[in-house]
């Protein structure tokens, strides 16, 4: 089955709120802790979808629908943080390591390529071999681990922040 890459339409957003949920209720990745209803990501939905500096985009086939998304979006809220943004990335937990990932980093990171964009940053709860992984093959550096700054399941989680340029060196 052929998988596409496209920009998200609000008919995704059950399904791309389905797979953050599961990752919310089982995994300590996200540090949300309750699961949402699609309706409350809405605002979320049109904060990574300005079709500039930030998108939100699917992986899809024809058969199973939404596989796994990937987006940018704000990284603080003061005004000159405004040329950094931040990825998110999460595959349907039955999808995870067949490829997805990188093919929906490669096709986010093509889309964003002539924005006015300076720093891509990304914040992984760790452990988390596949996500570290995924962002060191496109060319994310680590720049430090905050210890325990989550706590989720009644114990601490680090969480390791990476960077890249928006122009990978190559
Ligand atoms: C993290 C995630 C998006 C990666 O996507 P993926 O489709 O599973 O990854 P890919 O198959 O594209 O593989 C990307 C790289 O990770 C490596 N990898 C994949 N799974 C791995 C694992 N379990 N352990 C170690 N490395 C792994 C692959 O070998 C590949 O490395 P390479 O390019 O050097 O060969 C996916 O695993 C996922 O959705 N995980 C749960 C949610 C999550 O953790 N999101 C990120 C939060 S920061």
């Amino acid at each position: 089955m052929d998988v596409t890459v496209r920009p998200a339409t609000m008919e995704d957003l059950p399904s791309i709120t389905e797979i953050h949920n599961h990752y919310v209720i089982h995994t300590p990745v996200t540090f949300d802790v309750q699961p949402y209803r699609p309706g409350q990501r809405v605002s979320w939905f049109h904060e990574h979808s300005d079709g500039r500096r930030y998108r939100l985009l699917v992986a899809c086939d024809s058969e199973s629908g939404v596989l796994g998304y990937t987006c940018t979006g704000r990284f603080r809220s003061k005004a000159a943080y405004e040329t950094t943004v931040e990825t998110s990335v999460a595959c349907r937990p039955d999808r995870i390591g067949q490829g997805l990932g990188t093919l929906l980093y490669r096709a986010l990171f093509d889309a964003i390529a002539d924005q006015d964009i300076h720093r891509i940053v990304a914040g992984i709860a760790q452990p988390n071999a596949a996500s570290n992984a995924l962002h060191e093959r496109f060319g994310f550096m680590s720049i430090g681990l905050f210890t325990e700054v989550g706590r989720k399941f009644d114990r601490y989680w680090d969480v390791m922040w990476m960077e890249r340029p928006l122009v990978r060196a190559v």
